[in-house]
């Protein structure tokens, strides 16, 4: 039997974009029909439908849940704030507290409003201002209610999806540009970072909590050759660490959020840079059982991260942790085995403080679109029906009791 401390914050996580629906203004509404993928379109009515979603989380026996507020709904046009935008998320981080649910509030996941991508996105340092003129007044409505704060979701995967491999918008693959986007997105962190704890200063209000959410792979080498060694040597500080080092020396995090997923198994077969950087075991050695997206499912992975962020001494929040299957009971394992590791990790010191499944609903998958199902909850998109699935029930029992059988 494993025990987890009282206090631990156990729940699920969401993104405004994922669940929403009707995001008009946004950038990635506006790149779907181009890139020709399925539309995010009312995706789960989530705007609507939140009060009847928190009920189902609160009957689930969550006390935290993890939302993001849509930049492009609150800022539609540069400088004009939308006072109907910022008190419907009021009144989202007001339904969780009354529902005893912590509200853990993102102010960047992955989408932009289209004036901003129109003019220099993430690669102009102007982006800096702006954001922080953003996060100011999202926070200084929502503060009184809101203690935990994730300024960016994914720093990583997003500067390397949307400017170095093509593959979101705006679709740039420049190496230099992703290098610009990732300066200017630690300088908004930081930046974001004094504001939210000086707005909370200002208004007497206790400390706040501020970090960010950070996408962590257990990078894993396929054998014990120098190239590979060196290569997920490389690949972890890259991909995992580089970020996290940089805001943890500004003494800019006060936790770590960890978004984990999978295994990323290094196989390079030949001395080329670009190679050491990104090739993966083609032979399928040390195969894993997937999830339906092809990601292999390791939970060893998750202790494996945690141990390699204790050396910030800093409290960690699982911001992020799912699996998509169409097999509930595939799920319902995927939950104990990475619980177990996350105990496994805390018993050697680190200090986690929270478990986030992600999702709580199944929702839009950006250009996977509606077919993966990450919910703890079915959403049938046609008729807009929630149904519990038995994972989620089964997980209810350990956040009412903190037990893992
Ligand atoms: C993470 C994203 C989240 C979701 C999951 C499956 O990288 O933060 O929005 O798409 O993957």
């Amino acid at each position: 039997m494993i025990r987890f401390p009282e206090n631990f914050y156990w729940g699920a996580a969401t993104s405004s974009y994922q669940v929403e629906g009707g995001c008009a203004n946004a950038d990635w509404r506006a790149w779907e029909p181009k890139a020709g993928k399925q539309q995010s379109g009312a995706a789960c009515r989530h705007y609507e439908l939140y009060e009847q979603d928190f009920d189902l989380a609160r009957g689930l026996n969550h006390n935290a849940h993890r939302l993001s507020i849509e930049w492009s709904r609150v800022e539609p046009r540069e400088g004009e704030f939308s006072q109907k935008e910022l008190q419907h998320y009021i009144d989202v981080v007001k339904a969780l507290r009354s529902r005893g649910m912590e509200p853990m509030v993102t102010l960047h996941h992955f989408v932009n409003p289209v004036w901003f991508s129109e003019s220099g996105t993430w690669g102009k340092p102007s982006c800096v201002k702006r954001f922080v003129r953003y996060c100011e007044a999202v926070v200084e409505a929502l503060s009184p209610h809101v203690r935990f704060w994730f300024t960016i979701n994914e720093p990583t995967v997003y500067f390397s999806h949307s400017f170095f491999w093509g593959l979101w918008p705006p679709q740039e693959k420049s190496f230099a540009r992703m290098r610009a986007v990732h300066d200017n997105m630690n300088q908004a962190h930081i930046e974001a970072y004094r504001l939210i704890h000086q707005i909370y200063k200002n208004a007497n209000l206790p400390k706040p909590s501020v970090g960010i959410a950070q996408h962590m792979q257990a990078v894993v080498a396929c054998d014990r050759s120098f190239r590979n060694r060196l290569a997920a040597w490389l690949r972890d500080y890259w991909y995992n660490l580089e970020v996290l080092d940089y805001l943890a020396r500004h003494k800019t995090l006060d936790f770590i959020g960890i978004n984990y997923y999978q295994r990323h198994l290094v196989h390079v077969r030949r001395w080329d840079i670009g190679d050491l950087f990104q090739q993966v075991c083609q032979d399928n050695h040390h195969p894993l059982p997937k999830n339906s997206l092809g990601w292999g499912i390791y939970p060893e992975g998750l202790e494996q991260v945690l141990l390699s962020v204790k050396k910030y001494h800093l409290p960690v929040l699982i911001s992020e942790n799912g699996i998509c299957t169409d097999d509930d009971n595939q799920r319902w394992e995927f939950i104990q085995s990475h619980l177990r590791h996350v105990h496994q990790a805390m018993e050697q010191g680190v200090n986690v403080i929270g478990y986030l499944y992600w999702s709580l609903l199944d929702n839009f998958e950006w250009t996977e679109g509606f077919t993966p199902r990450f919910g703890l909850i079915d959403v049938d998109f046609a008729s807009q029906a929630r149904r519990v699935r038995g994972s989620a029930e089964k997980f209810a029992g350990i956040c009412r009791t903190g037990v893992l059988a």
